[in-house]
């Protein structure tokens, strides 16, 4: 009987937790024994005594981790703080294997093998696993509601007795899973939404949720689509007429959200100090991109800045902001990836090769995983 082990965070500001009740109760009912963490879900809004109730064993940090054949985290734990682990254990997190990679080694020397839930490949079936369009669909939605919190005017145009208020006018840059999601939260706000993205496939999704695409064209190489459905780095050509574009549009915008990410490198810059300097004062910019390296020059990781008499808005871990709804949507994710491999025999998960070789970084002692070898 596999015994799945559930980790209070210990990363600063982050509030999200890897099960629910609903998931641990899920997990027993596949035969599974869970020990929670006491206080992992604080930060969430669940006690300890809503694990208890689902049937979950509410324990110290140390009896959790030597209990259990299987870890999971929304964060990657600090490895010294894994002690006494079960030699072959499973971690599965959102583990940052780039960004982390001291980690990723310290994991492998533990004997613990490692599962990064971002590395979870773009397929059909594994849509329901995916970490990353989880909390980015949040993240989208809460960077329109941080946006709206730092503008001084509406989003709706309302006409009053006293005269009309006009609709903000609200531009998402990188139409993902979090830009689809600004997209439909700064109209039902009542805002005049314009969006863009470098993948031309995104043109018809932005005109099906009623906002205005702004594209470049006729620049060679526009498709803009990698492998599995992601961004790749475009041509100067390419960078220059985006620039021109946006330059010019940017002007006119009340609110920008950017939410542009290329995979394994920093994220391209798409607003530069001297178009924020044309923006109009009180102006705000939302920079979803920020820990990533930043789609906006002078945005900081953490805090409000103002440039021009605009808002930079940067803040970290922004699915955190609403830990709630994060933490149920990641640990559905951590329990449809688990129980769909789930062996009813042996009572544990067996990996096949598709999911298992993407996502595994370490093994039998070792760093395997061929995005972190290349
Ligand atoms: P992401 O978070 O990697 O990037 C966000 C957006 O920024 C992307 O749309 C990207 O094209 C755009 N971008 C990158 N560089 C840019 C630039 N210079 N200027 C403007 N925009 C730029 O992307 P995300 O949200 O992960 O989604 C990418 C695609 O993958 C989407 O089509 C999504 O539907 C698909 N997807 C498929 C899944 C599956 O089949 N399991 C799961 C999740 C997403």
């Amino acid at each position: 009987m596999a015994k799945i082990g559930a980790l209070r965070e210990s990363a600063a500001g982050e509030r999200r937790v890897s099960v629910t009740p609903e998931t641990v109760k899920k997990f027993i009912g596949l035969g599974a024994e869970v020990a929670v963490e006491a206080g992992a879900g604080e930060g969430a809004s669940i006690a300890d005594a809503a694990f208890a109730e689902a049937g979950a064993r509410v324990a110290t940090r140390a009896e959790v981790i030597s209990g259990a054949d299987i870890l999971l985290g929304v964060q990657g734990p600090d490895p010294a703080s894994l002690s006494g682990v079960k030699p072959g254990a499973w971690l599965a997190a959102a583990l940052n294997p780039f960004g982390e990679r001291a980690r990723v080694d310290a994991y492998a020397a533990a004997g613990i093998e490692a599962l990064a839930m971002e590395f979870m490949p773009r397929i059909t079936r594994a849509q329901s696993m995916d970490i990353l369009s989880s909390q980015s669909n949040l993240s989208g939605y809460k960077a329109v509601l941080d946006a709206a919190g730092e503008y001084g005017r509406a989003f709706p145009m309302m006409m009053t007795a006293a005269g009309t208020v006009s609709a903000a006018r609200l531009f998402v840059m990188g139409v993902g899973v979090a830009g689809l999601q600004a997209i439909a939260t700064g109209r039902r706000l009542g805002a005049q939404v314009s969006a863009t993205d470098v993948r031309s496939a995104t043109r018809e999704q932005i005109q099906s949720l009623g906002a205005k695409p702004i594209f470049v064209e006729n620049v060679a190489g526009i498709e803009g689509e990698g492998s599995g459905g992601y961004a790749t780095e475009m041509s100067a050509e390419y960078q220059k007429a985006q620039a021109e574009l946006v330059s010019s549009h940017i002007a006119r915008q009340d609110i920008v959200i950017t939410t542009a990410l290329i995979p394994g490198r920093p994220a391209p810059r798409l607003i530069s100090d001297a178009q924020i300097a044309t923006m109009r004062p009180g102006s705000v910019i939302v920079d979803l991109a920020v820990e990533a390296g930043g789609n906006v020059e002078g945005a900081v990781p953490g805090e409000v800045v103002v440039r021009h008499g605009v808002k930079i808005v940067g803040h970290r871990n922004v699915p955190s902001r609403l830990a709630a709804d994060a933490s149920a949507l990641f640990a559905r994710n951590h329990f449809n990836f688990l129980s769909a491999f789930w062996d009813k025999e042996k009572g544990v998960p067996v990996l096949d090769e598709e999911i298992g070789d993407a996502i595994r970084l370490t093994k039998d002692g070792k760093v395997v995983n061929p995005r972190l070898l290349g």
